[in-house]
């Protein structure tokens, strides 16, 4: 099938063994046989060699050029191997996807034109290194017209301006009239009547008759009951446009490597949910939500029967602690977080019943913890701060454990197959706290570097990792400094245990 492919010496995966059965799947490719060093695949002319990246060492992305005479069989069989398809395919049948270590694979006929903005390796020109990665193209729009949608702040701006207006409940309880909307949703008739028909061309509404509007699949989407909880998301007066406003902070972010959030609300999202109860609420309720599907997994997941405290330490809404105690009947708690959630937290604890089991301890964690935990948890806390900060906080946790002590590291990591930099989430959290997506290997080195190591990986579902760490004997790690962190406003000393009112 495949007659001819540019050569790479070597692709770096984080699961080669994941993605030597990736690569059969989806290409074809099969190793050929165990051997010193990395693994050869072939199919065709096709010969790749597969190797584990190093922890720590940086990603790069490798892209390849094939050349077939049939690119619809190959592209079939991506797809239904669930390959993203990142380009194409074009007129040309060209296309490109990516595989589980990121790198991009463009197809096409030998006579075919090369694969868009990619120009086609010669044998003395090695494969573009990563950070040249093509852009997620959009199918057969010219380069303006590519730019006029990426750059484009009408159509999200009149998105969320319609999600703060609630039109689609309105629309969906029986009022269609344009005066009887922009009645009842406190707005002008004629600008409303302008945002209405703005995104009936982009497919939210229709306009049946003159003056009269009707929901969209895509529109009804935006009812209060709507599946996913988009409506209060993109409401412009809550808390999850807010975050999204961060991006207005992105310049800011990329210049210093600060979160942009602070630059365009003035504090940071932290200090903004405790000073603002309804903020506090949201964010609550969408940790609780996401705790939802995690905590039963990280109840169920790690064995709790030798555990007698655990310390959740950025435990937020409690969600997670409070399905532990629930589930594990032996077991008691200690919740850290900043001294506003921590109130709300405690009281949350209290009324379900587990205020015997459950101390709540405002503090900082990049001050000194409590110790006497068996288990420090930190839930999907470290995706929040930069390495530096991240490190500092599983510093916390590892002198506070002590000896013979974990540290249990509860993320989602992307799931498979991955390609960084592909969805926003990673610039998502610079701008709005100044964290970073990162991989199970990044994990491991941040580890090492906080003076732990890690002693076994439990994976869940929908990408949950549970990462096990214990001290690492040998010469302690560098003391925490709370000047090195940009984060830290506690007072350096011990907390307490005693209960948050
Ligand atoms: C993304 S939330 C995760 C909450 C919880 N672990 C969960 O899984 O639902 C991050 C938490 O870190 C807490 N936090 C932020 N800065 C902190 C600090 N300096 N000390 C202690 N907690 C902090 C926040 O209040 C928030 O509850």
């Amino acid at each position: 099938m495949i007659s001819h492919a540019v050569l790479t010496p070597c692709l770096p995966y984080d699961d080669p063994d994941a993605a030597l059965r990736w690569l059969e799947r989806a290409f074809g490719l099969v190793h050929a046989g165990p051997g010193d060093g990395p693994a050869l695949v072939t199919a065709g002319g096709i010969r790749v060699a597969v190797e584990a990246r190093r922890p720590g060492t940086p990603h790069v992305a490798v892209r390849l050029l094939v050349t077939t005479d049939d690119v619809d069989e190959p592209h079939r069989r991506a797809v239904a191997a669930g390959a993203p398809v990142v380009d194409g395919p074009d007129d040309a049948g060209t296309f490109t996807v990516a595989d589980p270590g990121g790198h991009l694979w463009t197809f096409t006929r030998p006579a075919g034109p090369p694969a868009p903005d990619v120009a086609p390796p010669t044998d003395d020109a090695p494969p573009a290194p990563a950070g040249a990665l093509p852009a997620v193209l959009d199918g057969d729009a010219s380069p303006q017209e590519r730019l006029g949608r990426l750059t484009d702040l009408a159509a999200p701006f009149a998105v969320r301006v319609a999600a703060t207006l609630r039109l689609a409940d309105l629309i969906e309880s029986g009022v269609r009239g344009l005066d009887a909307l922009a009645g009842r949703a406190g707005a002008d008739p004629d600008a409303l009547g302008r945002l209405l028909r703005y995104l009936a061309h982009r497919g939210l509404f229709t306009e049946p008759a003159p003056d009269e509007f009707a929901l969209t699949e895509t529109g009804r989407l935006l009812r209060e009951s709507g599946p996913a909880g988009q409506r209060s998301f993109l409401d412009l007066e809550e808390l999850g446009a807010r975050m999204d406003l961060a991006y207005i902070g992105l310049l800011h972010a990329v210049r210093t490597g600060e979160p942009g959030y602070a630059a365009v609300h003035d504090r940071s999202l932290w200090a903004d949910l405790d000073a603002v109860p309804h903020y506090r609420r949201f964010f609550d309720n969408l940790m609780m939500s996401q705790n939802h599907l995690t905590a039963p997994q990280v109840a169920a997941l790690y064995d709790w029967s030798g555990v007698g405290r655990v310390v959740d330490v950025g435990g937020g809404s409690g969600a997670l602690l409070a399905e532990l105690l629930r589930t594990h009947g032996h077991l008691r708690g200690t919740l850290v977080d900043r001294p506003d959630p921590a109130g709300t937290t405690a009281r949350r604890l209290a009324d379900q019943g587990l205020a015997e089991r459950a101390e709540v301890v405002p503090g900082d964690f990049f001050a000194p913890l409590p110790t006497g935990g068996d288990v420090y948890v930190v839930a999907r806390a470290i995706t929040d701060w930069n390495d530096r900060d991240a490190t500092a906080i599983l510093r916390r946790c590892a002198e506070a454990t002590g000896d013979g002590g974990r540290v249990l590291i509860v993320e989602v990591l992307p799931t498979e197959p991955h390609v960084p930099h592909l969805s926003p989430f990673d610039l998502q959290m610079l701008a709005v706290v100044g964290g970073r997506e990162r991989t199970l290997a990044d994990f491991e080195a941040l580890v090492a570097a906080a003076g732990l190591a890690v002693t076994r990986v439990l994976h869940g579902r929908g990408g949950l990792a549970l990462i096990e760490c214990a001290a690492v004997a040998g010469p302690a790690a560098d003391p925490v400094t709370d000047a090195g962190s940009a984060a830290a406003d506690g007072t350096g000393a011990a907390p307490t245990l005693t209960p948050a009112g």
